[in-house]
């Protein structure tokens, strides 16, 4: 592996392979940078070997995140190598003079991002209890911190009056939630209303006997998760629950009450991020403009991107996304699996990596050594 990373030194030519690396549990846990994350990518980016970070994590604005990343890892990373889970939501423009509920990070940093995407009118679970303090008994105690961040209502909540009442377009789950049942409540609040109207119930509540009178719609606004994790890797050593727990939960909510998928009520949703094919795409686009970027070489001298080495430490999401990527460009998508995050060193993966190494250190050196 030393002599092909000096071989790869020698060259040249662009290289036509590049990396595309998961964070957490490869190159950081939550904040400590892991031992030889700086090494593998500041040898990256000395030989102009190309690179983009691509993770489920979010909560922040793309410029703060990489921000905070550039300086833990002692890396410049700038947004034009940088896929979060929330990323693609800055695209939805279909939603952004409608009236969205943003759900899960710290504060009110999740309403900042979406309105930073363009978003203009943002509510919030916790606009909602300062708002209505009764509507979820249990977070009481939390009032007071809330208050520093939550906003006035668009609108009331009034269900005799449904053209006036607040109603939510559609549901977009920014990054875990921080307080699961207030967040449960008020999602259930919403999935279950008429057509997104706070305060009403739809028939799918489980009583079809409900009235629709007065109500334009009885059917569910969507709701966007940005993250499909179960677990994920913070400091902690054994896996945490993530975004997809908090799913797992609402899911288990929504089929206490309305039957769910063995009723033919499926709770209508679309999940983002890894391992699914349009996070992937999305990810491939931003690493081939960011390799024409920093090769600056015009685009018909620059060789087709061949190969993207996609090093995770989760099986579930990294690997699997990885192996079943399949790219329009035909570039081959080689995934690598770390022994530093959630997959446990010795166990066999639920989705089998092209390689198994130690650290992300390994991952580059073997996959430096195969383009040798
Ligand atoms: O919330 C972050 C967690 O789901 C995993 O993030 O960087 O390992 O894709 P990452
Ligand atoms: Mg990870």
């Amino acid at each position: 592996a030393r002599r092909a990373l000096q071989t790869v030194a020698a060259a040249s030519k662009i290289p036509e392979f590049a990396f595309a690396f998961d964070i957490d549990g490869v190159l950081v846990r939550s904040s400590d940078p892991l031992p030889r994350a700086t090494k593998a990518l500041s040898y990256l980016q000395s030989q102009r070997i190309p690179f983009i970070l691509l993770t489920n994590g979010g909560g922040k604005h793309e410029s703060e995140r990489v921000a905070d990343l550039s300086s833990k890892l002692d890396v410049q990373i700038d947004t034009s190598m940088f896929v979060q889970s929330h990323t693609p939501f800055a695209d939805m423009d279909q939603y952004k003079d409608k009236t969205v509920m943003v759900v899960g990070g710290d504060g009110d940093k999740c309403r900042k991002v979406a309105e930073a995407y363009g978003f203009k009118t943002v509510v919030t679970p916790a606009d909602i209890l300062s708002a209505y303090p009764d509507v979820w008994p249990f977070s009481q105690q939390l009032l007071p911190y809330y208050s520093n961040f939550t906003r006035p209502l668009p609108a009331p909540i009034d269900p005799s009056s449904p053209s006036t009442s607040l109603r939510i377009d559609a549901v977009f789950v920014y990054n875990d939630p921080r307080d699961w049942g207030l967040d449960a409540q008020i999602m259930k609040d919403v999935l279950l209303s008429k057509g997104g109207v706070l305060g009403t119930l739809s028939s799918k509540n489980g009583d079809t006997s409900l009235p629709n009178n007065g109500y334009q719609q009885d059917n569910q606004p969507p709701v966007y998760f940005s993250n499909p994790d179960l677990l994920w890797a913070a400091k902690y050593h054994l896996p945490r629950l993530g975004q997809g727990g908090f799913r797992e939960a609402l899911e288990g909510i929504w089929a206490a009450i309305t039957g769910g998928p063995t009723k033919g009520v499926e709770l209508q949703k679309i999940v983002m991020g890894k391992p699914y094919k349009p996070t992937y795409e999305f990810a491939e686009k931003r690493l081939i403009a960011h390799r024409k970027a920093i090769t600056q070489t015009n685009n018909k001298d620059l060789d087709p991107l061949r190969r993207v080495y996609m090093v995770g430490d989760n099986p579930a999401s990294d690997i699997a996304g990885g192996n079943n990527y399949t790219s329009p460009y035909g570039t081959d998508w080689a995934s690598i699996l770390v022994q530093t995050g959630v997959y446990v060193e010795g166990t066999t993966p639920e989705h089998q990596p092209r390689k198994i190494v130690g650290d992300v250190w390994d991952a580059v050196a073997w996959a430096v050594a195969q383009e040798k």
